[in-house]
């Protein structure tokens, strides 16, 4: 198995753009994540992979909840900047705290879930999450594909 083929394939997996943010001491904070799927109906479930190493995982796991903000086209500012520095993520972010965790405007919609379980995964984590609540709006979300952000295009 190359590992450059795995990557190159996984790249083609269109995903989700979204920043899973939580809220601890009164300090919010937030990650830029792609792996965001659905996962149940019945009930209301999705799952996130964390990389073992993010503050983020460690966070949730003392907290038990967290936000899903699934970005919007516009915002793509936003993925790269909750990837980077994190005294800077939520920088310019007229951003509230929406039950109890940060909820950013402008979003394409929007998810609190509280963690059902987490199952290991390798370097990564998979936190299940049960959905309490969520929003949609009207804003085109955020793709991202081949390493680059961007949209859909529909079939004519
Ligand atoms: C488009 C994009 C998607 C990403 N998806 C994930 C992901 O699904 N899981 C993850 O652990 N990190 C993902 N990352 C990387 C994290 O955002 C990055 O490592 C971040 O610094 C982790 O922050 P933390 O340690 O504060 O949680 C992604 C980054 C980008 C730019």
């Amino acid at each position: 198995m190359d590992l450059h083929t795995f990557k190159d394939a996984m790249a083609r997996v269109t995903g989700p753009v979204a920043i899973v943010t939580a809220y601890e001491d009164g300090v919010p904070h937030g990650t830029t994540v792609s792996s965001l799927a659905s996962l149940s109906l019945e009930p209301a479930m999705v799952s996130v992979a964390l990389d073992n190493a993010s503050a983020m995982l460690a966070i949730v796991r003392r907290t038990g909840h967290f936000g899903v903000n699934i970005l919007a086209v516009d915002q793509h500012e936003c993925a790269s900047r909750f990837a980077g520095p994190r005294d800077k993520r939520f920088f310019g972010s007229h951003w509230e705290l929406s039950s109890g965790v940060p909820r950013l405007p402008g979003t394409s919609a929007w998810l609190h879930c509280t963690v059902a379980a987490e199952a290991a995964g390798g370097d990564h984590t998979l936190l299940l999450g049960q959905v309490a609540d969520c929003w949609t709006g009207v804003n085109v979300p955020l793709a991202y594909n081949l390493r680059t952000l961007g949209s859909l295009t529909p079939v004519p």
